[in-house]
């Protein structure tokens, strides 16, 4: 039996009022895809499918999508960023400022000194705490590799801008000249 006509105009209509809503529910997201070419390209990202009408992407190496929202894409370089390195919300610890550079590299925390600035005693706590070479601290006297000898018997040892210097303490003499055993004679070499 052939539809009538009110019956045709009918179904025309539930028709059109369902594309609108589909439309209306759609638009909330985002424009409805049918092939892979019909996806927006995204900010660093890659699109990798339309499923069910919906564009899927990934992020492109070293970038992440952190506010979870593709129209803005992979907003982070998680390869660069001190605030995001290596992943969303990972924040690099920023060690002492005044004398450390801190970077992302790579999705690493890393740590430079400062010109001039070395950080000899590998504890970032105390920053690049070495101003070599003419610095005065006996454990690294001119560089990280080179303390002076210490605690001497009957002398004293000193870095002066990145020399190492002992003297003998008044009564001793050094006359093996030789300081690893410190000042080892009472008052005269004879
Ligand atoms: C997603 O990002 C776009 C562009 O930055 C913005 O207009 C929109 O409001 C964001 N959506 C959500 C759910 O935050």
């Amino acid at each position: 039996m052939a539809t009538s006509w009110r019956q045709r105009r009918t179904s025309a209509l539930v028709l059109a009022i369902s594309v609108v809503l589909a439309g209306l529910f759609f638009d909330s997201a985002e424009a409805k895809c049918y092939c892979m070419k019909d996806c927006a390209k995204r900010p660093n990202a890659i699109t990798t499918a339309c499923t069910s009408g919906i564009c899927e992407y990934t992020c492109e190496t070293g970038w992440s999508n952190c506010d979870n929202n593709w129209t803005n894409g992979c907003e982070k370089n998680t390869y660069s960023d001190v605030n995001a390195c290596g992943q969303c919300g990972r924040q690099c610890i920023p060690y002492h400022v005044e004398t450390v550079i801190t970077t992302c590299v790579k999705g690493t925390c890393t740590y430079t000194c400062k010109a001039g600035l070395s950080d000899c005693n590998n504890w970032l706590n105390d920053g690049c705490e070495s101003r070599l070479p003419y610095n005065d601290d006996l454990r690294f006297c001119g560089s990280c590799t080179t303390p002076c000898l210490m605690d001497l018997p009957n002398a004293v040892s000193k870095c002066t801008r990145g020399v190492c210097g002992y003297t003998c303490n008044p009564g001793w003499v050094n006359c093996d000249n030789n300081w690893a055993n410190g000042c080892e004679k009472r008052t005269s070499c004879s």
